[in-house]
Formats: structure tokens, sequence, C-alpha cells
């Protein structure tokens, strides 16, 4: 299926942008893999400063799934982050995503949902929108009580969660909270998010690490026909987001995003910091309600 592109739309405004950065930038891998043992692999966030979801980011997302189609050891994939604060800030609102990139997502996410590999989102820091889009696309989820904040912010812009959250969260939490979260563009913190069934739970983060590393290795030592055979039965009865939906919610959200009220406030929004500024990002949840309405933003 051909989905149509964001950056047709958005790298003309973005471009005219004087995008000084305040930020140092890192061309190191964005997704930097650790084989802990053979069977329990660790995939870590690693592009400071915000771990921002760009043509990098997909392309190693991608060499990862193929990797772990291929090997026959491996049995569980931990994703968290080595960057501080963020988990995954959002998707690339500088530089164009590539269309093959973007079309690739979902068949990518479903050949890892299928897999008899267990992924385990282990969220260590700020997951907005694609961020927590990703979250909630892996099998299990666990959050760090004090470091972990969700959110799906894109209603905020004008947009909507395009990358699997509107599919993904009503089957999660249920549809009113589904709307809560997607309607009400702000920051969750962890404890609230498990309360939802958003994530499986939350855990002191001074105890974070060592679940997780105790956990991983756990389902990493049972037999992957038993893993294999649990997650296509249970993918079966729970159900999981096709290609189609995922598509109509893609182009829902590009839909929106391309209007030019849409694009005027990611404009400035990126002249005021956003992907650009930590403060901004930190906040970006409360900074969305600066760019709402007539203005003066707009001036
Ligand atoms: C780039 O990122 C890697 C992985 O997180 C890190 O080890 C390295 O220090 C970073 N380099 C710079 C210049 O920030
Ligand atoms: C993952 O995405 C890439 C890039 O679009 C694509 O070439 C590849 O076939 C996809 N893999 C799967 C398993 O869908």
């Amino acid at each position: 299926m051909k989905l149509p592109t964001i950056f047709t739309l958005l790298a003309f405004p973005l471009s005219a942008l004087s995008l000084t950065s305040t930020a140092t930038l890192n061309t190191t891998s964005p997704i930097t893999l650790t084989k802990v043992t053979p069977s329990y692999w660790r995939a870590s966030f690693s592009s400071p400063p915000f771990n921002i979801q760009t043509n990098a980011w997909y392309t190693a997302l991608y060499t990862l799934i193929t990797d772990l189609t291929t090997d026959p050891a491996v049995k569980v994939v931990v994703f968290d982050s080595s960057v501080p604060d963020f988990y995954i800030a959002h998707f690339d609102l500088l530089s164009p995503v590539d269309n093959s990139l973007i079309d690739g997502f979902w068949p990518n996410i479903t050949q890892l949902a299928n897999l008899p590999v267990l992924s385990v989102a282990a969220v260590n820091g700020i997951a907005h929108g694609g961020g927590a889009e990703f979250a909630a696309a892996m099998d299990v989820r666990f959050a760090s009580r004090e470091k972990a904040v969700f959110g799906q912010l894109e209603v905020g812009l004008g947009s909507l969660p395009g990358g699997g959250g509107l599919s993904l969260l009503p089957r999660l939490v249920g549809r009113s909270i589904a709307l809560e979260i997607v309607l009400g563009g702000q920051d969750f913190d962890a404890d609230t998010a498990a309360a939802y069934g958003w994530v499986n739970r939350a855990i002191p983060d001074a105890e974070f690490d060592g679940f997780i590393d105790t956990f991983a290795r756990r389902v990493s030592s049972f037999d992957k026909s038993a893993i294999l055979e649990a997650k296509r039965i249970i993918n079966k009865r729970a159900g999981y987001p096709t290609v189609d939906e995922q598509a109509e919610d893609w182009n829902a959200a590009l839909g929106l995003l391309a209007t030019p009220n849409v694009q005027a406030r990611v404009a400035k929004m990126v002249e005021l910091g956003l992907q650009k500024d930590t403060d901004y990002e930190l906040n970006v949840a409360e900074k969305l309600l600066d760019v709402q309405g007539e203005g003066p933003w707009r001036a």
C-alpha cells in the first residue's frame, strides 16, 4: 500500500526556519545492541539528547528485527534508553523520514509481534508520541516509577497518534481511557499508566534494572517453542492491529498534519524549542497550551 508523505508538506516550512540547535548532534547508532546472553538481548536507544525517531532509528530498528528473526538463540529482547530523561521523545519533525521506512513500520512491528521472542519495553524516561506508541506495540511494558512519563500529545498539535496509538490504546486500556489519553494530550506518570493497563506495572527505579534483568533471564531460559505458541495464540485471542488499520490511523494523522493550521503550529513550536531545547521537550505537554487558538502566537 502507498501512504502519502508528510514531508512534501512539512519539509518546506520547517526548513525555512533557523534551526540553531542547543543540542549536540550524535551520529553513532541510535540503537545500541548488547547480547547479555545468546538468548537475552538488550537494545538501548542511544541518540542523545532526545532519542528522536529518525531515518537512522527506523533503519536500525528494522535491522534489529531482521536479526531477531534469523537468530535461532534469541528469546527475549529488552528495549530501554541509555539517554538521561528520555525513552523516545517523538517522531522526527525536523528532517524527512523516508516513505519506504514509514511504509515498513507496521509490517516490521507485526513481524516482531509474531516472533518467538518476547519484546519488553523497559521505559526509563519520557515516552511521548511515537515513543509511547513504540512501547505500546511491544509484548510487555514495565515503567520506572520515578522516571517514566507517557503521553500522546498529537491532538495538541492538531494531529493524531498515527504510529499505532489509535489502534493499540483501545485494546490496552479500553475506549474511555483511550479517549482521555488521546484527547487530553497530557503527561501520565508510571503509576497511572499501570493503573490504566497502559503498562504492565510500575517499579521503583532503584529496583527497575534488577527486575527487568531477572524477568528477562527467566523468560529467556524457557523453550522457544513454548514462547512461539503462547504468543501465536494470545495474539489471535487478543487481536493485533492489522496493517490496514494502522494505515487508516497514519493517513488520518497525516491528513491533519498537512493542514496549514497544524503546520503553522508545529513550525512555531520548533521555533520555540521543539526537538532542540531540553527544557522545552521536558515540558512540551504544557507548552502545547501556548500554541492553541488565535494567538498571540500566530502574530
Ligand atoms: C553519542 O552517543 C553514544 C551512545 O549513547 C555515546 O556513547 C557517545 O558519548 C555520544 N557522543 C557524543 C559526542 O555525545
Ligand atoms: C521492514 O521495513 C523495511 C523498510 O521499509 C522493509 O524493506 C522490510 O521488508 C520490512 N520488514 C518486514 C518484516 O516487514
